[in-house]
């Protein structure tokens, strides 16, 4: 059993099926990059598991528990947090501020060691419409891992990155996987970054898994080279 699970999940917009019996297993520790083309089900797939669109079928388990109808509230408050594609920090507020909101929010009595890693510390007092975009991601980071989530779901950290950040951020995601021991999924389009950082893939296209494995297994599988990777593999 794993300590997060999806399975057979199914996602329904009318009488489109954007999510058809998808299935995936976190692990504490490991980074799980969830790649696609545009419209493949990505972010509906973060808004399934983190309870923000019901799904049609399938369940979602914590520890074994199934949390398939859970509130997405209830599943933050029971360490399971998400990101959202486009960066959701408020502008008005400071970093500091922005991150206190959340830490009440989670009762999260300590921000300072998720300020350092991420090298936060230098804008905490900065507005965050004023400081850099790369650096509201590293904040939309930051907020995610407020309260010591045990799995967290990030989509497209990178999105907007130029190359270097987006490598930077890549490291970050890894680096806290490993040391805060959290079982994560990352969706991405940097294909390079998540084999770089990766250590299990699954490949959507079209609502479905095309495959699941390690970076090596998915780099070369005929399927996704024809559907997704092409020459990139
Ligand atoms: N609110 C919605 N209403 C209707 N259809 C939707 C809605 N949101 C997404 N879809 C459709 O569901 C499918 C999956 O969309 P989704 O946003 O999950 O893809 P994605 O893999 O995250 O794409 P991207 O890489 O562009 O972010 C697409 O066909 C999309 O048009
Ligand atoms: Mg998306």
């Amino acid at each position: 059993m794993s300590v997060f699970e999806g399975s057979g999940v199914s996602v329904k917009y009318g009488a489109v099926t954007a999510l058809d019996s998808v299935d995936i297993a976190l692990e504490p520790g490991i980074l799980h990059g969830v790649i696609g083309p545009n419209g493949a089900g990505k972010s509906t797939f973060i808004d399934a598991l983190s309870g923000r669109k019901r799904v049609s079928s399938g369940r979602v388990t914590l520890d074994g528990e199934d949390i398939t109808r859970r509130s997405p509230r209830w599943r933050r408050g029971h360490g399971v947090s998400r990101s959202f594609q486009r960066t959701s920090v408020f502008g008005s507020m400071t970093v500091r501020e922005q991150l206190e909101m959340v830490a009440r929010k989670n009762h999260e009595p300590d921000l300072d060691d998720v300020i350092e890693t991420l090298a936060l510390g230098d804008v905490t007092e900065r507005v965050c419409s004023e400081i850099a975009y790369g650096t509201q991601r590293l904040v939309d980071l930051a907020i995610s891992l407020v309260g010591r989530p045990r799995v967290v779901l990030l989509d497209e950290p990178c999105a907007g990155l130029v190359a270097d950040e987006s490598a930077q951020m890549l490291t970050h995601v890894r680096t806290l996987c490993k040391e805060r021991n959290v079982a994560a999924m990352v969706v991405e389009h940097d294909v390079d970054g998540v084999f770089g950082n990766c250590d299990v893939i699954t490949v959507l296209n079209l609502g479905k898994v095309l495959a699941t494995g390690t970076p090596a297994e998915i780099r070369a599988d005929e399927t996704v080279i024809k559907a997704y990777l092409g020459s990139a593999a």
